[in-house]
Parts: C-alpha cells; structure tokens; sequence
C-alpha cells in the first residue's frame, strides 16, 4: 500500500521547494506533475504542433516516455530533459497546453502510474481534486499575491532579470483568474485539504508544520 501527500495552490507559493525538503526528510519520492506537462509542451515545440492540431497531439501522446529518474531527473524520450523544461520558451507555451483535455487525460494515467506501490509527495494543481482523490493527507498551501510577487521579485533577481513589483503583481493576479476560472481543470482547494498559509512563514517553518501534519496521519 502507498502513502500519498498531495501540495495543491497556485504559482509562487513555494510549492516546489518545500515539496522536495519534505520529501527529502521523509523518504517520500518527489513527483513534480508540473513537469511532466513541461515535457509535453517541449515536444510540441520541437515538432512544431500548435494547440489546435489534435491529432497531432493525440499522435504525439501516444509516443511520448516520460520518466521521472532519482535526483528529480525528468527523462523525455530517454533525454535528460531537467533542465531545458524550465528555459523561457516552455514557460510560455505550458500554460494553454495544461488545459488541453486530451493532454490532461494521458498525463493523468502517467501521473497515476508513477505513484503505484510508491510513499509519494505530489505537488500540482489537481492532486487533491482530481489525481488523488483518496490521498492521505491534502494541503492546500497559499500565500497572499503581494508576498508571491515578492518572492517571485526575489527569485528573478537572482536569474539577473530585472522587473518591476508592480509588473509581477499583476501578472500573478492575472495568472490566478485565469487558472481558478479556466473551465478544463481549475485550480481549486480540495473541501478537505488543510488550508497552509505560508504569508509570514519560513521556508523551515512550512516545512516543520507539513511534516507534523503527516506524521500525525501515519501514526
Ligand atoms: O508548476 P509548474 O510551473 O511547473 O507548472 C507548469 C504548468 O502546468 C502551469 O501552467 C500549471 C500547469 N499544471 C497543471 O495545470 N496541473 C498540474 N497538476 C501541474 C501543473
């Protein structure tokens, strides 16, 4: 029997990094769902599939491999991809290719299979809703837009990308209409994920707090 922890919220709440120090601590191996949408988008950079070519992308699908290797290594194809899926052009593409259904749909299967006969620590948009719905413990982990654009501000900087507050903010607001209204998979807190609020906490007090959370469960 596998042990399933699902991190659902939207951009900029930490989700990553503290998904992979609880991880880390606890032997729960990290999936990062956003990734396996990153790969997907890759490849239709490279074949040059635009969103409304269907069959292509149901062709392209069926085809695809993604693996998910120790050290968080995402393989495409049996190519180290863990890099190139955060380059610039796949952060712009990812997002309208998440809300494809049939992309959704065979993530869905991939996703689920990874996590068999597994202790895992998803992190997502739809982990608690949709990909596992009977997990063992929910969080639902936010922040205010004014403190995600300060991270995300933080974050840039030391890319050495210059942007103004004012122009993250926005963005981050905008981003969470669209992804809380978008009709194909809304970002949504699931009725019994506990609600985290990381506004006015630290990396390692996030952290403590999600790992009392699930070994309160295990017991
Ligand atoms: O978390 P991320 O930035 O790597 O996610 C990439 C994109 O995939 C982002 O636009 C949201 C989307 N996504 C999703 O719709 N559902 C998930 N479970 C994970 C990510």
């Amino acid at each position: 029997m596998s042990f399933i922890v699902a991190i659902d919220g939207p951009a900029g709440a930490g989700k990553g990094t503290i998904t992979k120090l609880v991880g880390d601590k606890l032997n729960l191996v990290n999936i990062d769902t956003g990734a396996t949408f990153r790969c997907v988008a890759l490849c239709m950079l490279r074949e040059n599939i635009k969103i409304q070519e269907e069959d292509k992308i149901e062709d392209m699908l069926n085809k695809i491999n993604i693996e998910m290797r120790p050290n968080d290594e995402i393989f495409l194809n049996g190519e180290n991809v863990t890099k190139r899926i955060r380059e610039n052009d796949v952060n712009d593409f990812v997002s309208p290719i998440s809300t494809i259904p049939v992309v959704r749909n065979k993530l869905l299967n991939l996703q689920r299979n990874i996590a068999k006969g597994q202790n895992i620590i998803m992190e997502g948009r739809d982990i608690g809703t949709v990909v596992f719905p009977n997990a063992d413990v929910k969080i639902y982990l936010d922040a205010t837009p004014e403190e995600r654009a300060r991270r995300r501000i933080l974050q840039n900087k030391e890319k050495g990308i210059d942007v103004t507050y004012e122009e993250v903010l926005e963005n981050i607001k905008d981003r969470d209409k669209r992804d809380s209204t978008r009709k194909v998979a809304p970002l949504k807190r699931a009725e019994d994920a506990i609600y985290l609020d990381s506004t006015n906490l630290n990396i390692e007090q996030v952290v403590d707090k999600i790992i009392k959370i699930i070994e309160e469960k295990r017991k």
